[in-house]
């Protein structure tokens, strides 16, 4: 039987911690971390996420605005806005949910945002400084499968470590930090050749590749740890899955994460934590 990291629990204990760290603020600075979250469009999944991300600023103390625009705002105008929101000493943390309507370029959005206020930590500067070891806001997925890792007690250092996606949001970050730790990282994708023989070799298996169920208990070794990044809809019973087949890998797994109630809640958690750190670094902490 694995160990199961509840994200939830570990998210329940750090939103504890950060309130009570929040709740000195206003004697300390004046005033408490401000984030804004931009949503636009109506899509369903995306008001959740933004609704979660409003519901653990409040838990933790943190004023949340949420700006709602229509899917037809142009780039231009939510450049504007997020020009204006740059320029207000009063916000410490942007964040643009993603994905944006097909007519809005992403990259130039996410380019926009001050690298000081993006709690996302998906701007080029932030990436950069990642990617050169540098001081820098590090993504809040990749942040908190690393938290898990260390809260489950898993030793890294020295461990094969096996990244199922290459996204810019969790697959390249997280092999990256886990590199960091002194694992030895594999990035698998689509083109790799008998991933079922990758996967096996795995000491820690992270995946984030966006299919239900598609690791099963064939392609994992007895005794690896396994992350799973992945939030599907099931195609039958249109519950939440993750991208691992939950029931058949557990009991071959040491560690094994859950979803929902795994990963997810640690990226609000992150999220909540990436403010902080923006908020503490403008007023000079
Ligand atoms: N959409 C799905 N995940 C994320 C995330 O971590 N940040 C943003 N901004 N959008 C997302």
């Amino acid at each position: 039987m694995a160990t199961i990291i509840s994200g939830k629990e570990l998210s329940a204990k750090m939103k504890a911690e950060m309130a009570r760290k929040v709740a000195t603020f206003p004697e300390k600075y004046g005033r408490v971390p401000h984030l804004v979250v931009i949503l636009v469009g109506e899509d369903p999944a995306s008001q959740s996420y933004v609704k979660g991300k409003a519901k653990a600023s409040e838990v933790v103390g943190i004023k949340n605005t949420t700006i709602l625009r229509p899917a037809s705002i142009t780039q231009d105008e939510l450049l504007s806005l997020i020009d204006s929101l740059n320029a207000d000493d009063s916000v410490d943390g942007i964040l643009v949910q993603l994905p944006l309507p097909a007519h809005i370029d992403e990259a130039r959005i996410i380019e926009a945002i001050a690298k000081e206020k993006d709690v996302d930590g998906f701007h080029p500067l932030n990436v950069a400084a990642l990617w050169m070891k540098q001081p820098c806001i590090v993504a809040c997925t990749p942040k908190g499968i690393i938290r898990m890792l260390d809260e489950a007690g898993v030793e890294i250092s020295g461990k094969k470590a096996v990244v199922i996606g290459r996204s810019q949001i969790v697959g390249l970050p997280v092999a990256k930090l886990l590199l960091d730790r002194n694992a030895t990282v594999t990035i698998c994708h689509s083109r790799t050749k008998d991933l079922p023989s990758v996967t096996r070799d795995a000491e820690i298996l992270v995946v984030a590749i966006g299919r239900p169920r598609f690791v099963t208990a064939d392609m994992v070794s007895e005794g690896t740890v396994v992350i799973d990044v992945g939030v599907n809809r099931d195609p039958e019973t249109g519950k939440l899955c993750g991208d691992v087949d939950y029931d058949a890998v557990e009991p071959k797994a040491s560690v094994i994460t859950p979803v929902p109630g795994g990963v997810g809640p640690m990226t609000i958690t992150c999220l909540m934590e990436n403010t902080i750190e923006c908020f503490e670094k403008k007023m000079g902490k």
